[in-house]
């Protein structure tokens, strides 16, 4: 089959296309043929090496690629609740091979049936960032409704399902983004908005429930002024796992007996279930990515480097068909 491998760390043209053999399912695993892969901002820092204690987990040569539509070529012994040919969505073992390539091995808990009404190119944008917000939103932020939720970077991949799941249960959202996203926030719902280039949250917002940080920023400075922001008692929650807490904002979340979560995304077939439900009711909107051909994979990289763009990337593996819906 083919895919994209990385035989060592480097710029975007590390990735080469290239014939290998086609993976075989554990018991516990399927095997996905691959319609389209979403490409993470984890992936540009796996593939560049940029992270000593994420590199020493990777053995090269190895498959990018974790965010992943398909179907179900075959099933391992153990697996059940799954049929070949079953359209799925979901996140392949991280940071093992991913889905740059025609067929990808995963657990079959971390794959569900991906939501009716969207193509693999847009349900393949949807896993790792929608996990992420729901891993850190429900599983360590507790959000009910009625509460009041501070999302920063709610612009983003990640940021736009928090916002959209916070809505879905009733939770009051204040976002932070460009202004240039404000359009796209109050399509989704967003109820008040602040332009972290031009105004301070910290003098414009009080009394939170929940701070949820999934902005691409790596400040404890910031996440002081998000402490300060929260009722006493409150949560704040951070995606940012590989930038741990100081021990300044730990000082500063005892003092008002607030908890401090550093969410990784888990990567379960329940919850991607519930966020399926989401989407195929019009609660929750995906927004269409831009699409490379999996041997356009350097360039794909190469404009997400950029910064150039907005929304997702999305390497497209197979022609989509009708009946591949
Ligand atoms: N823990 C996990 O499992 C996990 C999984 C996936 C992602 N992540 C992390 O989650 C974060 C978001 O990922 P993503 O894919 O959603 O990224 P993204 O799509 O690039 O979004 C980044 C967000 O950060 C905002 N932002 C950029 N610079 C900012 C600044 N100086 N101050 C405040 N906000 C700023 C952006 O706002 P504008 O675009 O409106 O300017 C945007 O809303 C990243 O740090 C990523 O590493 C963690």
């Amino acid at each position: 089959m083919k895919a994209i491998r990385i035989s060592e760390f480097g710029l975007p043209k590390v990735m080469e296309l290239k014939e290998i053999d086609r993976p075989v399912p554990k018991p516990d695993e399927i095997l996905v043929k691959v319609y389209a892969s979403g490409i993470n901002p984890v992936d540009l820092v796996v593939r560049a090496g940029s992270n000593a204690a994420l590199s020493s987990l990777l053995s090269l040569p190895m498959t990018p690629g974790w965010d992943t539509a398909g179907t179900i070529e075959e099933l391992g012994d153990e697996v059940t609740g799954f049929q070949k040919g079953d359209a799925v969505y979901g996140v392949p073992n991280f940071p093992g091979d991913g889905s740059y390539a025609e067929y990808v091995v995963a657990k079959a808990s971390q794959f569900a049936i991906k939501p009716k009404n969207i193509c693999f190119n847009d349900a393949a944008g949807i896993p790792l960032a929608a996990l992420t917000a729901w891993t850190a939103m429900f599983e360590f932020g507790k959000l009910k409704m009625g509460q009041r939720i501070l999302i920063q970077g709610a612009s983003g991949s990640v940021g736009g399902f928090a916002v959209q799941f916070a809505k879905s249960i009733g939770a009051y959202v204040i976002g932070t983004a460009s202004a240039n996203n404000f359009d796209y926030l109050e399509q989704i719902g967003a109820d008040e908005l602040i332009d972290y280039r031009t105004q301070k949250f910290e003098d414009l917002v009080q009394e939170v429930d929940i701070v949820l940080e999934v902005s691409s920023v790596r400040d404890n400075n910031e996440r002081i002024k998000s402490v300060q922001v929260l009722k006493q008692s409150g949560i704040f929650v951070s995606v940012n796992t590989d930038f741990a807490f100081n021990d300044e904002v730990i000082h500063a979340l005892n003092k008002k007996n607030c908890k401090g979560e550093l969410s990784a995304n888990q990567a379960k077939k329940e919850s991607l279930e519930e966020i399926a439900k989401l989407i195929e009711s019009g609660q929750v909107k995906v927004p269409q990515g831009k699409i490379f051909a999996l041997r356009d994979a350097v360039e794909a990289h190469q404009l997400m480097e950029s910064k150039s763009v907005n929304g997702k990337v999305i390497l497209q593996v197979r022609e989509q068909t009708n009946e591949a819906y």
